[in-house]
């Protein structure tokens, strides 16, 4: 059991940081699956620091959704501090993560998220001002290196500033997505630093799990992309590290279910613009490797209206989705 503070992970699964993705609704539909931790996607110290309504509100979230970290992003460390402070008295999560590994040329070009890793003086006096002016824990998530992996040597600044555990994407930057992540890289920081050690990149499968786990002894494990549109997979994940095996993936009317759920959460915090922005951008993960379901897919992508949209994405179970009673899964 990995505990960090107040937080206990039993199975050592934690939903990542995913821009577009991890908002309110699907952090609750994973924590259903079972799920132990989960992230805000990443929010800039600049808007925070200055109150904009389209920041704060990714720092929402619901009591049920705990424990819960949510992830900054900057490269001021006043403003950085700043932001920590504000996130700690008005919101209250469980946890602060700052963003060292985002390579997206928007974030990198102001000098945050991976673009740190070229700069650890800098990003030394950013970690530990965030550490020291708030209570919480804070954790780091990294990716190896910016263009060479120095994540050793990163990995123990981290430890030294004060973190109270460490993520790792095990790519570098420049690699982006093109090439596998490099899961050697985990044994080797572990035997390096003392706080615990979150593995990620690339695990989808319920037995990637139970190896980084158990024969490579990390501590907990952070899936990203093979939980859009999967959600249930932590808890195929759950089981399979508790008892070795686990169940078939869902039938297509278990994964509709699923979605509509995931929807009718969406409604409950978001508008239905961005309800059906962000319908459009997970059906077709939900509805992956169901040829059936192609055409179907294509018109919903073309519907614009969220009540029409629910019924063609109802409409694609036999047992007809019946408007009205649609909890079908509580969270
Ligand atoms: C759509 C998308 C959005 C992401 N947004 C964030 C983010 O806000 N913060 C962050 O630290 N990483 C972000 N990432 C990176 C993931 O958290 C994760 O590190 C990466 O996808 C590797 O893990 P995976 O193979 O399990 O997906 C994002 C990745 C994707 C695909």
């Amino acid at each position: 059991m990995l505990r960090i503070g107040d937080i206990k992970l039993h199975n050592g699964l934690i939903l990542a940081p995913l821009a577009g993705i991890t908002d309110s609704s699907f952090r609750k539909i994973c924590k259903s699956f079972g799920v132990e931790l989960v992230f805000t996607e990443m929010v800039s110290s600049e808007g925070i620091k200055r109150k904009t309504g389209r920041t704060i509100k990714y720092l929402y979230f619901n009591e049920v959704e705990r424990p819960i970290g949510i992830q900054i992003f900057g490269s001021n460390a006043e403003s950085m501090k700043e932001a920590a402070r504000i996130i700690e008295t008005d919101f209250h999560p469980d946890v602060i993560d700052i963003n060292l590994g985002c390579p997206v040329k928007k974030v990198t070009k102001t000098g945050a998220g991976a673009a740190l890793l070229k700069d650890l003086r800098k990003l030394e006096g950013i970690v530990k001002g965030v550490v020291s002016s708030v209570n919480i824990p804070v954790s780091a998530k990294i990716r190896l290196g910016w263009d060479k992996n120095n994540s050793i040597k990163v990995s123990k600044l981290l430890e030294d500033c004060g973190i109270s555990f460490l993520i790792v994407h095990a790519r570098r930057a420049k690699d982006g997505y093109n090439i596998k992540a490099d899961w050697s890289v985990f044994e080797r920081i572990k035997r390096n630093i003392t706080i615990p050690l979150v593995a990620n990149g690339d695990i989808e499968k319920p037995d990637d799990a139970t190896y980084l786990l158990n024969e490579i002894g990390v501590d907990a494990i952070m899936i990203g992309r093979g939980a859009i549109g999967r959600p249930w997979v932590f808890g195929k994940m759950k089981d399979f590290i508790k008892h070795g095996r686990c169940s078939a993936e869902p039938t297509l009317h278990e994964r509709i279910k699923v979605f509509l759920r995931q929807i009718e959460l969406m409604e409950e915090s978001i508008d239905e613009e961005r309800t059906v922005r962000r319908i459009k951008k997970q059906i077709s993960y939900y509805l992956k490797g169901i040829p059936e379901t192609k055409n179907k897919t294509h018109e919903i992508l073309t519907t614009k209206r969220l009540d029409k949209m629910v019924s063609l994405i109802s409409g694609l179970i036999s047992n007809t989705y019946i408007a009205g009673s649609r909890r079908l899964y509580p969270v």
